[in-house]
C-alpha cells in the first residue's frame, strides 16, 4: 500500500508539467483519474523455452520446469522479469520444451545499464574503494546508522541490501553518461544535456550513500569493483531508441524509482537511513522528470514514429499490471518491521508497491499525455496492487 500520498500526487503534477508546461495544469484537472488506478490491459501469454534432447525422454513436468527456468532466467538478476508461474503443459518445438509462463517485472531501483538487453552492475569489493560518503571516507563519522536493537542476521540482511542497490546506483553513473552522449548525439537542447550530467552526479551520491550503509551495517568497508565496461559502448541509433529507453529507463523506471524510495522513506525510523532516503526520493524525482522531458522533447523532434515507440512501453507497463505477484521469501511480521526501519522492504512488498506506482503514477500520467489509452474492452479489471 502506497502511504505517501502527498510524494505521489506532487510527483505527477511535476511530470505532467516536464512533459507539458503549457497543459500540464489543465490535464492535471480535466485527465479523469489521473492519480486514480489505471486498468489493466490484456497480454499474450508469454512462452519460454529450455533445449532438449529426445534422448532424455518427456519434457519436465510444470513444477521442475519452473525450476528450470528460473536457474536460466535468473530472477531479477540479468533480466528485468521474475518467472512466478509455469502456466502450461509442455510443448517440445524443434528441440526446445516451450512453456506458456507467467512473469513480471523487477522491482527497479534506479536507471540501469543495460548491454544487449541484461543489466550491468560492478561486482562488490570488500575493501575501501574510495566510495563511501566523506564523512565515513575520513574515518570522521558522519551519520551513521544505529545498530543497537540488530541482531547480526539482521544486520547481514540490511548490509546485503543496502550493497545491492548500491551497486545498482553505480551503474546508473554510467547510465546518465551515456545517456548524455545520446542527447548530443541526437541534437538535444542544452538544458537536458545539462539535466543528464547533474543527474550522474546525483547518482555518484546515491552510490556513496548506499555502500556508506552498507558498509556501516557490515563492520567493515565495501565498495564496488571497476565498472565491467565494454571497449565500445552502443548508443541509440535514433530519437525513437533513444524515446523508448527514456521511458523504459526513466518515465517507467525512475518514476517507480522515486515512489519506492518515499515509501522507504515513510517506513524507515533510523535518522541516518531517513537522511539518506530523502535526499534519494528527490533525486530520483528529479530523474523521472527529466525523462518525461527528454520523452516530450523527442517526439516532438521526432513526430509520430517516436510517439509510437515510447506508447509500446506504456503499453508493455500496462500488461505486466494483470499479472499475480510472486510469492516472497522473505520474512514477514516484527523482523520485517525491524528491517524496515533500516530502509528494507522485502522483495514481495516492492514489487507490490512497483505495481502500486505503475497504477497510481506512471500510466494515469501517460493517459493524461496522450501516451496511453486504457483497454476500454469490458471485463477489464482494477489491478490487485491498487492500494
Ligand atoms: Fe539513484
Ligand atoms: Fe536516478
Amino acid at each position: 500500500m502506497l502511504l505517501d500520498r502527498s510524494f505521489r500526487r506532487t510527483l505527477i503534477a511535476r511530470l505532467l508539467q516536464s512533459a507539458g508546461p503549457s497543459a500540464a495544469a489543465a490535464l492535471l484537472v480535466a485527465a479523469p483519474g489521473c492519480g486514480e488506478p489505471a486498468a489493466e490491459a490484456e497480454s499474450a501469454p508469454d512462452i519460454r523455452c529450455f533445449e532438449w534432447f529426445d534422448e532424455l525422454g518427456a519434457c519436465l513436468d510444470r513444477a521442475q520446469a519452473l525450476d528450470e527456468l528460473r536457474t536460466i532466467y535468473r530472477n531479477c538478476e540479468d533480466t528485468n522479469e521474475i518467472i512466478v508461474s509455469v502456466e502450461s503443459d509442455p510443448e517440445l518445438r524443434e528441440g526446445a520444451c516451450c512453456y506458456e509462463v507467467t512473469t513480471h517485472v523487477c522491482p527497479n531501483l534506479g536507471r540501469p545499464f543495460t548491454l544487449e538487453g541484461h543489466r550491468v552492475t560492478a561486482a562488490p569489493r570488500l575493501a575501501e574503494a574510495g566510495w563511501l560518503a566523506r564523512g565515513q571516507a575520513s574515518g570522521a563519522g558522519g551519520q551513521q546508522p544505529s545498530l543497537a536493537d540488530l541482531t547480526d542476521e539482521e544486520r547481514e540482511t540490511l548490509a546485503d541490501g543496502w550493497l545491492r542497490s548500491a551497486l545498482e546506483e553505480h551503474a546508473s553513473v554510467a547510465s546518465f553518461a551515456r545517456f548524455a552522449l545520446e542527447l548530443m548525439a541526437l541534437g538535444a537542447p542544452s538544458s537536458l544535456v545539462e539535466a543528464a550530467h547533474i543527474a550522474a552526479l546525483d547518482e555518484v551520491g546515491h552510490a556513496r550513500l548506499g555502500f556508506s550503509l552498507a558498509t556501516a551495517y557490515r563492520g567493515a568497508p565495501v565498495g564496488p569493483a571497476a565498472f565491467p565496461m565494454p571497449p565500445a559502448v552502443p548508443i541509440a541509433a535514433d530519437l525513437a531508441a533513444l524515446a523508448r529507453a527514456a521511458a523504459e529507463e526513466g518515465c517507467v523506471g525512475e518514476t517507480v524509482a522515486a515512489v519506492i524510495a518515499a515509501e522507504q522513506r515513510v517506513r524507515a525510523e533510523d535518522p541516518a537511513v531517513r537522511a539518506a532516503l530523502e535526499v534519494i526520493a528527490e533525486d530520483e524525482a528529479r530523474h523521472a522528470e527529466l525523462a518525461w522531458l527528454t520523452v516530450a522533447w523527442a517526439i516532438g523532434a521526432g513526430g509520430e514514429p517516436v510517439r509510437r515507440a515510447v506508447a509500446e512501453v506504456f503499453e508493455a507497463a500496462a500488461a505486466s499490471l494483470g499479472r499475480p505477484l510472486p510469492p516472497g521469501a522473505e520474512p514477514g511480521g516484527g523482523r520485517a518491521v525491524a528491517l524496515a526501519a533500516h530502509g528494507h522492504l522485502d522483495g514481495a512488498e516492492a514489487r507490490a508497491l512497483q505495481g502500486a506506482a505503475l497504477a497510481q503514477v506512471v500510466l494515469p500520467c501517460a493517459r493524461a499525455l496522450g501516451l496511453w489509452r486504457p483497454a476500454a474492452a469490458a471485463g477489464v479489471a482494477r489491478p490487485a496492487a491498487s492500494a
